[in-house]
């Protein structure tokens, strides 16, 4: 099967997207070209080292690459200063120079750290990543975005970083949890209702097959995806602008939920944004911006997949106490509020989103009262 390639293009850093079966035994081979020297440290988490490991070290090996690989613990936690410390004394234990490449194997947290981490190494060597979540795949390893937590909130220490080459092997889904795949699949939706409505149709249509492993959808689902944040980010590299911004769909609500839930496991962020975006969808339909059958067809859709839509469903069913207060208190704390005026991104209809900061308080609390309730 065909690798397909999705170039984002940012003057002087731009970098290609390769996405297929089959990409992860080819690491070495398809990075050679542009290794300032031919030594790579990656870096992954132990359950994606287990499994994929050796099979990417050993491709660097055999393209003659001198490889070594250094482990941080899996989840969002290895996202905190002390891992970041602790992993960047164990990169310079490794006797890096500026000619050095990381290799980011794993999900967004591993990309977020190891981005970060080649970004401040030696005042910044080059990366690539190989991200192992359809999450990553098709958002956090798109954009530069890079980034670590505080106890401030996530993603407040972190800089603006553009990798290499990232190479999205769709083989490497297979493995991964259904419930990691389905929170990556809300992110894959969120494209095709930000401003592709045949995407959308696209999606209903195919859902199944990709989820279920089908490679050729998987590659179209990503190479969509990539293209869609690709065009934003090179249009807007540091969301100075509210093009950005429409990547943020379903987030303002998302952020809430998993505000609410404690950022754990009760609820992925991925989940958090499918849940968000029926959401937004809601509340454009009944400023009666949106037709409701389109809002209805979003909400049947994510719910169809598998993803939780009802708030009862979410994070420890009827003993959680959603209130519409304690919500939008959240809201208020994204760092993405401005001013007071809390943005969201609304739609009249699928695949015409847009960003406004003029939502009446009162719509917002009857929407969420009723999202509570039902
Ligand atoms: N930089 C950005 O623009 C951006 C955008 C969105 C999210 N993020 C960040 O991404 C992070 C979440 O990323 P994530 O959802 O990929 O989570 P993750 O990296 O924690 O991965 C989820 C789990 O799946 C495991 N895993 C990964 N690949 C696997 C595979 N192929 N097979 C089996 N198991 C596998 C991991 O070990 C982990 O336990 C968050 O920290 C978030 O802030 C960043
Ligand atoms: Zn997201």
């Amino acid at each position: 099967m065909s690798i397909s390639t999705v170039r984002v293009d940012l003057a002087g850093r731009g970098y290609d997207i390769a996405i297929g079966p089959g990409l992860i035994d080819r690491a070495g081979e398809l990075s050679t070209k542009l290794l300032a020297r031919r030594r790579v440290i990656i870096v992954s988490d132990d359950i994606v080292a287990e499994r994929y490991g050796a099979r990417v070290f050993n491709s660097f090996k055999q393209a003659g690459i001198d490889a070594s690989i250094l482990f941080v613990a899996a989840g969002e936690r290895s996202k905190e200063f002390d891992t970041f410390g602790q992993l960047m004394n164990a990169l310079l234990d490794q006797r890096p120079d500026r000619k050095t490449t990381l290799v980011a194997l794993g999900g967004g947290v591993v990309g977020d750290l190891v981005g970060f981490a080649a970004s401040v190494l030696l005042r910044g060597v080059d990366f690539i990543q190989l991200p192992t979540t359809l999450l990553a795949q098709v958002d956090s390893s798109v954009g530069g975005k890079t980034g670590i937590n505080t106890r401030h909130g996530k993603n407040l220490v972190g800089s603006f970083y553009q990798p290499r080459l990232v190479l999205a092997d769709t083989d490497v889904l297979d493995t991964l949890p259904r419930r990691e795949l389905l929170a990556g699949y809300a992110e894959v939706v969120k494209y095709g209702l930000i401003d592709d409505p045949a995407f959308f149709d696209w999606c209903e249509q195919n859902a199944a097959d990709l989820l279920n492993g089908d490679a050729a959808k998987r590659t179209y689902a990503i190479e969509q995806s990539c293209r869609a944040k690709a065009r934003v980010v090179a249009a807007d590299e540091r969301e100075t602008t509210d093009m950005r911004a429409l990547l943020n769909l379903g987030h303002t609500f998302g952020h809430a939920l998993e505000a609410e839930t404690g950022f754990g496991p009760d609820l992925l962020h991925g989940e958090a944004v499918g849940a968000g975006m029926a959401l937004a969808f809601a509340l454009s339909a009944k400023l009666g911006l949106c037709p409701p059958a389109d809002a209805r067809r979003v909400r049947d859709h994510l719910g169809a997949v598998g993803l939780p839509v009802r708030l009862r469903s979410i994070g420890g069913g009827n003993r959680r106490q959603w209130t519409a207060a304690k919500l939008i208190e959240h809201m208020r704390g994204d760092k993405k509020a401005q001013a007071g005026n809390l943005t969201f991104i609304l739609a009249r209809g699928i695949g015409k989103s847009f960003v406004t900061r003029e939502v009446d308080e009162g719509m917002l609390r009857d929407l969420l009262d009723e999202a509570i309730a039902a």
